[in-house]
């Protein structure tokens, strides 16, 4: 099973910014843990802060791999064109947030992705990717 994280704008720097939110550990030693955990998947792991290399990367897995789960930062916020994109792919998406946007700014609130994704999970701090990863490789 292969199973692509895509992570969007300012998320190369979680473990340093605003840890207050977004928490103290670093993406790259998360995704070696939970590869450790899960050695039966195929996780692969893809960061941009550029919309339409998050695009590329949809379009490029969105075929032929078993799920993808996106935090697209503040472009779940804005974008239509990456809603397009997960519209116009075959595989599930789910979206995932590390903050509860609910609970935070009205801007955060709204979901430009969240219709054209499987399910949304947030608000879990870096648990919130694990527990995507549960739904898509749940049988
Ligand atoms: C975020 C929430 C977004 O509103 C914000 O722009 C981010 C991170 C999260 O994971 O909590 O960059 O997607």
């Amino acid at each position: 099973m292969n199973i692509q994280i895509i992570n969007g704008p300012n998320l190369n720097l979680l473990g340093k910014r605003e840890p207050g939110i977004y928490g103290s550990e670093g993406f790259d030693t998360y995704f070696s843990n939970l590869k450790a955990k899960y050695p039966e998947i195929n996780l692969h792991y893809f960061q941009s802060n550029v919309e339409g290399e998050l695009i590329n990367k949809i379009h490029e897995v969105g075929f032929d791999f078993d799920g993808i789960i996106l935090n697209a930062g503040a472009y779940t916020h804005t974008s239509i064109a990456i809603a397009d994109a997960i519209a116009a792919v075959k595989v599930p998406v789910i979206e995932v947030h590390i903050s509860n946007v609910h609970a935070r700014e009205s801007f955060r609130h709204h979901s430009m992705i969240a219709r054209n994704c499987k399910g949304v999970i947030a608000g879990f701090g870096l648990k919130s990717y694990e527990l995507a990863l549960n739904a898509l490789s749940e049988k």
